[in-house]
């Protein structure tokens, strides 16, 4: 597993500038970074009543990264396929609520990268420990493709996999600091991604993990 030191000694200088993506995505270096304390401590209690849990893919697998939702709509994977629901099918219950700071980031988050007036209603959350990786897909479960999608990243560094309009087509490989912000919308919405997997090492904050929010309007 590679680690992640060097990785950590570059992403000061970053904080404050964009990484352009596309025509509409961006990495909006450390723009979280100022709140990333208390996202954290909010975070906790949204886990608290809806942990963190390993849902199945529709082949059947469990998938390496856990996740949980908060907000009215919450990204579910089943054998039953990839759909939004109001409920956690784990208690029964509706999701935990969006915090507010939360739903305020990605609406100034998106502004500043072109897209005004989002107001999420799913933040779909991911826990990656070392080793653990997202394989690449598209986001596409959503209602309207006209809203963009905005993911913040928590936690120990990660190496961003940014493909083209088709699977085959080849990715760039974008580090993905504590802080930083990407967003994607209008023509590069449907662009295909994932994550590497995620290098040993420890975060002050948030430890062996990275923590990946990532706020849609599903509905
Ligand atoms: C996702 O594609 O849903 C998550 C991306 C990330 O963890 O950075
Ligand atoms: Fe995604």
């Amino acid at each position: 597993m590679p680690d992640t030191t060097d990785l950590f000694a570059d992403q000061a200088p970053l904080a404050g500038t964009r990484t352009a993506l596309g025509p509409q995505a961006v990495v909006l270096r450390g723009w979280a970074l100022a709140q990333a304390q208390a996202l954290w401590d909010t975070l906790q209690a949204v886990v608290a009543q809806a942990p963190f849990r390993h849902m199945l893919t529709p082949g059947g697998q469990s998938m390496s990264v856990p996740l949980t939702n908060c907000g009215p709509l919450g990204w579910t994977s089943s054998r039953a396929g990839y759909r939004y629901r109001p409920d956690d099918p784990d208690s029964g219950q509706a999701w935990p609520a969006m915090p507010p700071a939360f739903g305020r980031l990605a609406h100034d988050a998106a502004q500043s990268a072109g897209f005004d007036g989002f107001t999420p209603d799913a933040c779909l959350l991911n826990c990656y420990t070392p080793g653990t990786r997202l394989s690449l897909h598209q986001d596409r479960n959503e209602r309207d493709f006209g809203w963009p999608i905005v993911s913040v990243s928590l936690g120990l560094p990660a190496t961003f996999l940014w493909g083209g309009a088709r699977r085959a087509d080849p990715c760039l490989r974008v580090p993905l600091f504590h802080g930083d912000v990407a967003v994607w919308g209008g023509r590069d919405r449907l662009r295909f991604h994932g994550v590497a997997p995620i290098g040993a090492g420890q975060h002050p904050l948030t430890g062996a993990q990275r923590i990946n929010l990532t706020f849609r309007r599903a509905g």
